[in-house]
């Protein structure tokens, strides 16, 4: 895996006079699932909106397949496939589960408006394609049986798989997930960690920021710790596992006693 999906080089930002990022480095290798932990306001979803350019970073450049991001607006960043959701974000109102999986495809969409009104064969047949793939994407999760259910009517955790479906059906290159277990029961962090394994072996890298470890543990091949801004260790899940910084950093001291 030589090629980097991602390549941040020296990434800082400041606000106020706080570093919240400060001088990060790592690569996100090609086809590889990474997760960056650290502790709350280590700066990982900063680094996210850094990655997406909601602002720029002070200092450094990110790379994407070796393109520099810098300058470049959020949506031009999406448009060359590397697609995120934020920690916060929620299903479509007013739509069924599929419909919300749909709404990722919609740049796929070939068929114009003419086209649809009129039910053209060529218009069917894409339908048919993309509503196959976004409900074998909703089996991969265990939520086919609610295809037709309003999105909204779903558990929290039934939610964010939707939406983690939405993003995949973009067919991205890169994927950026701010924490997508958070609110997740046992069941369903189960799931996710089908879908991330699916996902990346579709080709589609994967950057996770978790706190779940041990999801963490299970599904990433490569660990990027993040600790008041600064990176703290990278490495396999065993090696970060076992390595004194990251456990007192973000572990928590007191398993050092324990
Ligand atoms: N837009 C902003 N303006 C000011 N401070 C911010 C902003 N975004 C994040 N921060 C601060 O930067 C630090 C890192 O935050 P964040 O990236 O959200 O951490 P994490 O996602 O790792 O929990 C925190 O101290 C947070 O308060
Ligand atoms: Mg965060």
């Amino acid at each position: 895996m030589s090629e980097s999906a991602l390549e941040a080089k020296a990434v800082s930002i400041t606000f106020g006079g706080l570093r919240a990022v400060a001088e990060v480095s790592f690569t996100v290798p090609h086809g590889s699932l990474t997760a960056l932990i650290g502790p709350n306001g280590a700066g990982k979803t900063t680094f996210f909106n850094l990655v997406t350019n909601l602002f720029p970073p002070d200092s450094g450049e990110i790379m994407f397949y070796g393109s520099s991001l810098r300058g470049r607006s959020p949506a031009e960043i999406a448009g060359m496939g590397l697609l995120r959701t934020f920690q916060t974000a929620r299903v479509f109102p007013g739509m069924t589960a599929l419909e919300n999986v749909l709404v990722g495809a919609y740049k796929e969409t070939k068929a114009g408006p003419l086209q649809q009104m009129l039910w053209l064969p060529a218009a069917l047949r894409e339908e048919r394609r993309l509503t196959e793939r976004a409900t074998a994407l909703l089996d991969l999760v265990g939520l086919s049986v609610y295809r037709d259910v309003a999105a909204t009517s779903l558990p929290i955790g039934a939610q964010k798989l939707v939406e983690v479906c939405r993003a995949v059906m973009a067919r991205p290159r890169l994927l950026l997930l701010d924490e997508p277990a958070a609110g997740l029961n046992d069941a369903e962090t189960a799931e996710l960690a089908a879908l991330l394994r699916a996902v990346r072996d579709s080709g589609i890298t994967i950057l996770v920021v978790e706190h779940n470890m041990s999801l963490v543990m299970d599904v990433a091949d490569q660990v990027v710790v993040l600790d008041l801004g600064k990176l703290l260790a990278r490495g396999t899940p065993r090696e970060i596992q076992g390595d004194r910084r990251v456990i007192e950093a973000y572990l928590g001291v007191e398993e050092e006693t324990a």
